[in-house]
């Protein structure tokens, strides 16, 4: 947490596996934030700098990565996020929120796909220059319903969604959720779990009162 003059700054994900609607809440608690004249910055991982998006077409478009090799893709991408746009963000007094982060890695590369967890970890600190959530919102609901979900979504072209890990397995989607939910376990003071399938609406009351009471304390 940093104090700019008046203003409080520090960092928010957003995370959960795919199709339990992290996109949608990252946007709306960007939106209500300005609406009461908070700055704040939303970014997705992998994204937000030239070198980050290119990582994320490859991650997209190479069918044959090998799972260290999108490892440590990942956390390229991460690395280049952090320092140049993280970092000087969160330095002028601006509350970033992030669409996935480091437990995003640990969930899919460590719990997922079976890399070894705390090598994955010890890469999250290197990549996020430890730099930690001020607080994580883990949304999570049922496997089968958020792959319906995620069938049934409008895919946007301009988007570029990553579609591979969305055609994995039920067990992959089933061994990334209980990823999260013990990642959750461990880190209790920091990550809040979310039913996400309260209500677009509900969520992000929930989601911007949390953070109020964060920039308030
Ligand atoms: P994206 O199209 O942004 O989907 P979503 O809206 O579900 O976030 O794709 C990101 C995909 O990358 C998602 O399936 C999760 C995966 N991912 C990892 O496997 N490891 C990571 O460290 C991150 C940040 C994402």
């Amino acid at each position: 947490m940093k104090r700019v003059g008046s203003s409080v700054s520090f960092l928010v994900s957003i995370e959960g596996f795919d199709g339990v609607g992290k996109t949608t809440q990252a946007k709306l608690l960007h939106n209500n934030l300005t609406k009461r004249s908070i700055k704040s910055l939303i970014v997705r991982e992998p994204g937000g700098t030239t070198l980050a998006e290119k990582i994320r077409e490859e991650l997209n478009q190479n069918p044959s990565l090998t799972s260290t090799t999108e490892l440590l893709l990942f956390e390229v991408a991460r690395s280049d996020l952090v320092e140049n746009v993280m970092m000087p963000n969160l330095s002028d007094g601006i509350i970033v929120v992030t669409d996935r982060y480091i437990d995003s890695t640990l969930a899919y590369q460590g719990f997922g796909r079976g890399l070894n967890l705390s090598k994955v970890k010890q890469l999250n600190n290197i990549s996020s220059l430890g730099l930690l959530p001020e607080i994580t919102f883990l949304l999570d609901m049922n496997v089968e319903d958020a792959l319906r979900r995620v069938s049934n979504r409008n895919e946007d072209p301009e988007e570029k969604q990553i579609t591979k890990f969305e055609k994995e397995t039920v067990e992959f989607h089933q061994r990334v959720r209980n990823g999260f939910l013990e990642i959750a376990k461990n880190n209790k003071e920091r990550i809040i779990i979310l039913d996400s399938t309260l209500g677009v609406e509900e969520l992000s009351k929930i989601i911007l009162e949390k953070v109020i009471e964060k920039i308030e304390n």
